[in-house]
């Protein structure tokens, strides 16, 4: 995934080209790029590495002048990170630049026959292969030449386009990578996201697949790929200028952690009215849901993380048979799936190429998906049959923290809603249930105002090299997250395992002083894990356990023991979790890592 922003207006571009790239920088930052009409030439300047080196690159955009321009943030797809494939990507004279996000599935057909006619190419990337067949189509409208060059490419793309002949004109196209138009006074922009424009405008444009934005000084169309006028909804961005910034904390990760309970209220709230659970984003009828022989989730990282939760809940409270698959697999195994298959689709970003494709799978096979994200107007939300939102704001960490505890809330409003539907659950129980959905923001910030305990485990841990998360049930789902959490932000090695599971081999990696995480929050089987402690103890393990307020007698088990408030069975991840993702995070910032832009990392994968 990348960032792209663009400028056109009477102000000089680069500073803000260079602002917008630093908000865009979880998009993606091995490598950023901006381009510059200076009225006769393009002007490109590009660095690999963080978007500093191209500030200290163009002096903070004093030394590259132009009232139009596009700029790039980078996260490495083809060719690796370096200067010469860092966007923008210039075409061979020179009077076309692109920056591109996506990815050009046949760039190498394509390359083949540009080279083949002479053209000579600069870098290793698929982006370059749109810049330069640009020019090599071009016969004087830049508008007709996209349009043809876009016939010809295969894959998904956001593109922002500038060329030497038409200096008073941005060309600005999206298929399936996402894209924005922000409207200005005598100015206009592009960019992938809200976060990059917000310091000059809330009004913006979402554009769809397949559109075309025209931008110039003083006005902005939009057509298809016919060439059609496109009339557009103008969306006004509520959110403020601090909900894309860091809010005072240290790190985008802290403030997503303590912005949770907020997340969860604003997410479930909205959709409980006088005791009774209200989504009228849901078409489905009880006729139509009882058909249902099957629910499929489908998601990658933490998002599937909650599906292995959500798989344990729906289960539970649907007494339907429920699947949670990585999306990735899913699409290549030639999956059983039909219309009589409910597709649960659950994504943050809403791009993740994996979700995406699987997705798209599971609707050819007859399939009718729900999606559960977090962008709005992204391309698994607008491409589901239907959606519902996070409303957990914008998340920037990579390591995501409120949008993982707000798709758990939807899960849980999904399995009352349903299970009300399906008759699986009493009034009372629906009343017990939307009860305790309700007092989990406030116990969230229960575990909030006491974190100072996990700061004082995490220094008493963080030398740890290789951690083991066990937990029985829901407590197992959520140990892969916990896991995940600790290696994504601090780069230990660790595993989540069934604590059932480990007796068969894996315990014999335990050894003296090896940290286990023993998740015993689910009640049934609270003696089956403390055994599990018991005997990961026998070989040497430090064991730091999680549990319940009601059940201090894991206290006595355990090396040192977390405890949390007590909730209904199928909510207790939602609290177990801020722990974990504390305890990660504080691990990590005692190892001095880049929290919110780990190594390897982007906040979302657009591509396979
Ligand atoms: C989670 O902390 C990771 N950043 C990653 O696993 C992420 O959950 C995964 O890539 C899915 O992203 P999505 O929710 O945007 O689809």
């Amino acid at each position: 995934m990348c960032g792209i922003v663009g400028y056109i207006g009477y102000e000089q571009a680069a500073p803000f080209l260079l602002h917008g790239l630093e908000k865009l920088e979880y998009r993606g930052y091995d490598s950023a790029g901006i381009c510059l009409n200076d009225g006769s030439e393009l002007i490109v300047k590009k660095a690999k590495g963080k978007l500093e080196e191209l500030e200290k690159l163009t002096d903070y955009g004093k030394n590259i002048h132009g009232t139009v321009g596009i700029g790039h943030t980078r996260w490495a797809t083809h060719g690796e990170p370096s200067d010469v494939n860092a966007h923008p990507h210039l075409s061979d004279s020179c009077r076309f630049a692109v920056v591109h996000n996506g990815i050009i599935e046949n760039y190498l057909q394509l390359k083949e026959y540009l080279t083949a006619k002479g053209v000579t190419f600069r870098s290793k990337t698929d982006t370059e292969v749109i810049a330069q067949l640009i020019e090599y189509y071009y016969q004087g409208d830049l508008i007709d030449t996209v349009i043809k060059v876009l016939s010809k490419l295969d894959g998904s793309y956001a593109l922002g386009v500038i060329s030497k002949e038409n200096p008073d004109e941005i060309i600005a196209v999206r298929k399936e990578s996402p894209l924005i138009i922000g409207i200005g006074e005598n100015e206009n922009y592009i960019a992938s996201d809200v976060p990059a424009i917000l310091s000059k405008t809330r009004r913006i444009y979402r554009l769809e697949n397949n559109e075309i934005a025209i931008l110039r000084r003083d006005s902005i169309r939009i057509i298809n790929t016919d060439k059609d006028e496109v009339r557009k909804e103008e969306e006004t961005i509520q959110w403020d200028i601090d909900a894309a910034e860091k809010g005072g904390y240290e790190h985008f990760m802290f403030k997503e952690i303590m912005e949770q309970p907020k997340a969860l209220h604003d997410t479930v709230n909205p959709r409980i009215k006088d005791g009774r659970i209200v989504l009228d984003e849901i078409k489905l009828t009880k006729e139509q849901l009882r058909q249902y022989r099957k629910i499929n989730i489908l998601a990658c990282g933490s998002a599937y993380h909650v599906g292995v939760v959500a798989k344990y809940v729906f289960e539970k409270m649907l007494r339907i048979p429920v699947e949670a698959d990585l999306a990735s697999e899913f699409r290549y195994r030639d999956p059983i799936v039909d219309d009589k298959t409910l597709t649960i689709v659950i994504s943050q970003s809403g791009e993740t190429a994996d979700t995406k494709e699987a997705m798209k799978e599971a609707q050819r096979r007859g399939s009718h998906v729900i999606s559960i994200v977090n962008v709005v107007g992204s391309a698994i939300a607008t491409e589901s049959d239907e959606v519902i939102y996070t409303w957990a704001g914008p998340e920037i960490a990579v390591a995501t923290t409120k949008a993982y505890s707000t798709q758990l809330a939807v899960v849980y409003l999904l399995a009352i809603y349903f299970a009300e539907m399906l008759g699986t659950i009493t009034d009372a129980e629906y009343q017990y249930y939307l009860k305790e959905l309700e007092a989990l923001p406030d116990k969230i910030q229960e575990i909030l105002d006491h974190e100072e305990n996990i700061q004082y485990l995490a220094s008493q841990l963080f030398h740890s090299r290789d951690v083991f998360f066990i937990g029985r049930n829901i407590d197992y789902a959520l140990s892969l997250e916990g896991s995940l959490k600790l290696k994504e932000i601090s780069y230990i090695h660790s595993e989540a395992y069934a604590a059932g599971e480990l007796k068969h081999g894996t315990i014999s990696l335990i050894e003296e002083g090896t940290l286990v995480i023993a998740l015993a929050t689910h009640e049934p089987l609270i003696a089956k894990t403390i055994s599990n402690i018991e005997e990961v103890q026998t070989r040497g393990a430090y064991v730091l356990c999680l549990a319940c307020e009601n059940h201090q007698e894991v206290g006595s088990v355990a090396q040192s023991t977390i405890f949390i408030p007590q909730t209904c069975d199928m909510m207790l991840p939602s609290l177990a979790v801020i722990p974990l993702q504390l305890f990660a995070y504080y691990v990590a910032s005692l190892k001095g890592c880049d929290i919110d832009k780990p190594r390897n990392l982007a906040k979302s994968v657009t591509v396979e």
